[in-house]
């Protein structure tokens, strides 16, 4: 049991959460994350699921039960709008965690130049975040969010504000850095179909406090591509999801 645990990335157990005031946000939650799973949480507004990732990452302490993740693997976390400092570039936005660990100045720079290029991002380095578009200035966030090489990524709702064509382009690209970078990855969205596409799991959360109403499987492929977006397997998934969120479906 002990081994089994030990080679999950974060185990969540009997998770409780309030805030001070009262208001009841997690509600006795159980989730284990594998090396490498990529799991979406989609719930009504407000349930609780921005509380869930800050309690994963540490920024709050459980009320109940007990989160434990693998001390070995860091963690990474996307927000919803991508807080990038203005008076730095490009390069210096995604150099700054690694400023903050006091890494070697040549790794650093060696580390910034390898996520740039996978964020295609490589001609804007020294391009100032007011100068980029949304989306260019997302791939900078999780180009940051990646620079500590961590085992476990945590995205709320980083493609909610983007339009359809730079949201799946989006899409791919984190499956292919994801296949690259090999990071177990917890993904809050409203959208259905965007959890079909990216997710091997997801969590549909109750009203608040949040728990945990179903979890659906997306067993395959495996491989994630465009295909899979109109695939009339995915569509039933995503009926599947609506409906244990109590929707009719998309
Ligand atoms: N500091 C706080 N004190 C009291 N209540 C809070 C605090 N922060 C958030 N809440 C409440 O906790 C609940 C959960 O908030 P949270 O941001 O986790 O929801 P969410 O599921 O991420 O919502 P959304 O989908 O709109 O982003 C909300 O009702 C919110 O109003
Ligand atoms: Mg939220």
């Amino acid at each position: 049991m002990e081994t089994q645990s030990q080679q999950l990335v974060a185990v969540i157990e009997g998770l409780s959460h309030s805030f001070p005031d009262g208001t009841g946000t997690i509600s006795k939650m159980d989730l284990d994350l594998l090396p490498g799973e990529f799991v979406s949480l989609v719930g009504p507004s407000g349930c609780g699921k921005s509380t869930l990732l800050r309690l994963v990452a540490g920024l709050l302490e459980p009320t109940s039960g007990a989160i434990r993740r693998d001390p070995a693997r860091g963690v990474g976390f996307v927000f919803q709008s991508p807080v990038l400092l203005p008076w730095r570039t490009v390069a210096d936005n995604v150099a700054l965690p690694g400023e903050i660990s006091g890494e070697k100045r040549a790794d650093r720079r060696r580390r910034v130049e390898e996520l740039l290029e996978l964020v295609g991002l490589k001609d804007q380095a020294r391009r100032y975040p007011s100068q980029l578009s949304g989306g260019m200035r997302m791939r900078v966030s999780i180009a940051r969010a990646l620079s500590g090489r961590p085992g476990l990524l945590l995205m709320d709702e980083p493609f909610a504000a983007l339009d359809d064509l730079t949201r799946s382009r989006l899409q791919e690209d984190l499956l292919s850095l994801r296949a690259q970078e090999g990071f177990t990855t917890l993904f809050v969205t409203h959208n259905v179909p965007e959890a079909v596409y990216l997710s091997d799991r997801v969590l549909c959360l109750s009203s608040r406090p949040a728990r945990a109403l179903s979890q659906v499987r997306i067993p395959e492929p495996t491989e994630r591509d465009p295909e899979w977006r109109t695939d009339p397997r995915a569509a039933l998934l995503a009926r599947e999801i609506s409906r244990a969120l109590g929707g009719r479906g998309p």
